[in-house]
């Protein structure tokens, strides 16, 4: 990969360090040419009008949905484009048709948007059943064994923590729901921009992620489902065939949970920011940011007065990593180092409350988040940024 090309693409990195792409990550100029381009020379409502532009829009955003649907080897079943993974995940939960006494299974190591949809279902007689990590964020497969039974509905959990950085062993999970008849919805927010994934592979039923993680535009985000069998949560225009005053009938595909004018420029801008990673390859996104996050942990593990959280090692981890300067709030230390060195990173509980809560970390960490277009040369100014901080305060 040559990253030097890459960078020219983010014509900030001249500026600043970026180390806060798991909130949501740089955008790169084909990208935002691809949309100026929607919007100058061919703007127009999609799935619609039989006019040359609405035509050519259409199919845009129809070859927008293949091209998504293709990255993470979902050619059966559905990709529909939603505003975030937080909207994907609730339209599971939104769309299944609950029982009284049906368990769903998550974890603690939650982002909010895979939590509180699954507690509110409280309401309806639905019994959520949180699993901890072990203490590096990891988890042991055999408690996934002893949770899921016959009664589980649905078994939900991310691909990769987005505090701790563990990536979870998802397909061994699938496989235990298979046995139990469970549905298996994998929030792959921070896994899809950084690593190869294939729902076929994994073998879940449902698969949610953001385009804002992954050089994509905001406001955009994926659901794949294997089977179209949700309900739908929003109702109106572009997703009927027919409609009476008796009642109507839903169209068929990515139709039917896409109500409404879509973000037609931002699903052709997901697109080409899939384009964009392909052409590099997300085997080499992997080996490139598992390299700077080896260096990563190794520096700031050297440091005295500084906590690492999450696995030591890169193997089953991806490129978030969290720590604290003793004595210091994490949002002092992202101040310090935005004021000192440029560098962005976040700061605080991550949407993560309960899990700040099961660490023991009330005011949470501060958090650096790579992607492709990081340097070993930023690395190094973050590791060495941190130790004057441990030394001057
Ligand atoms: C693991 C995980 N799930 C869900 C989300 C929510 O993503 P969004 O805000 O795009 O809906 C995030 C965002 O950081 C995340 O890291």
């Amino acid at each position: 990969m040559n990253t030097g090309e890459v960078r020219a693409d983010f014509p900030i990195l001249s500026e600043i360090i970026y180390l806060d792409s798991a909130s949501t990550s740089l955008m790169p100029e084909p990208v935002i040419g691809a949309m100026n381009e929607y919007e100058r020379n061919y703007r127009a409502n999609v799935g619609r009008g039989v006019h040359r532009l609405a035509q050519f829009a259409s199919q845009r955003y129809w070859d927008a949905h293949r091209k998504v649907a293709g990255f993470i080897g979902g050619t059966e079943g559905g990709v529909v484009f939603t505003k975030n993974t937080t909207e994907a995940i609730n339209m599971v939960a939104g769309g299944i048709s609950w029982k009284p006494g049906d368990k769903v299974v998550t974890t603690l190591v939650e982002h909010h948007s895979n939590f509180l949809p699954w507690l509110r279902l409280r309401d309806r007689g639905v019994e959520p059943v949180l699993l901890p990590p072990c203490p590096d964020g990891t988890f042991d497969t055999g408690a996934f064994e002893e949770a899921i039974d016959g009664t589980t509905r649905l078994v939900a959990v991310s691909h990769a923590s987005n505090v701790l950085g563990s990536v979870l062993q998802v397909k061994e999970i699938a496989k235990i729901c298979g046995d139990e008849g469970a549905l298996l919805l994998v929030d792959a927010a921070q896994s899809v921009p950084h690593m190869p994934v294939d729902v076929r592979d994994i073998g879940c039923d449902y698969l949610c992620f953001s385009g804002h993680k992954m050089l994509g535009p905001t406001g955009t985000g994926v659901l794949w489902m294997r089977r179209d069998d949700l309900e739908p949560m929003m109702l109106g225009g572009g997703m009927v065939e027919t409609v009476t005053t008796e009642g109507f009938t839903c169209a068929a595909g990515y139709q039917k949970y896409e109500a409404g004018t879509p973000h037609i420029a931002g699903g052709i801008g997901l697109a080409r920011a899939v384009d964009y990673l392909q052409a590099i390859g997300m085997d080499k996104v992997r080996a490139h940011e598992n390299e700077l996050t080896g260096a990563l942990l190794d520096g700031l593990a050297a440091l005295d007065r500084v906590s690492v959280y999450g696995p030591a090692k890169t193997g089953s981890r991806i490129g978030v990593v969290s720590f604290n300067v003793e004595g210091l709030h994490p949002h002092e230390v992202a101040h310090i180092l935005d004021e000192a060195a440029g560098i962005m990173v976040r700061s605080g509980e991550h949407c993560t409350m309960p899990l700040m809560k099961h660490l023991g970390l009330p005011q949470g960490t501060v958090r650096a988040s790579l992607h492709l277009y990081n340097t070993r040369e930023e690395i190094e100014t973050l590791i060495a940024t941190v130790e004057e901080i441990t030394r001057i305060r």
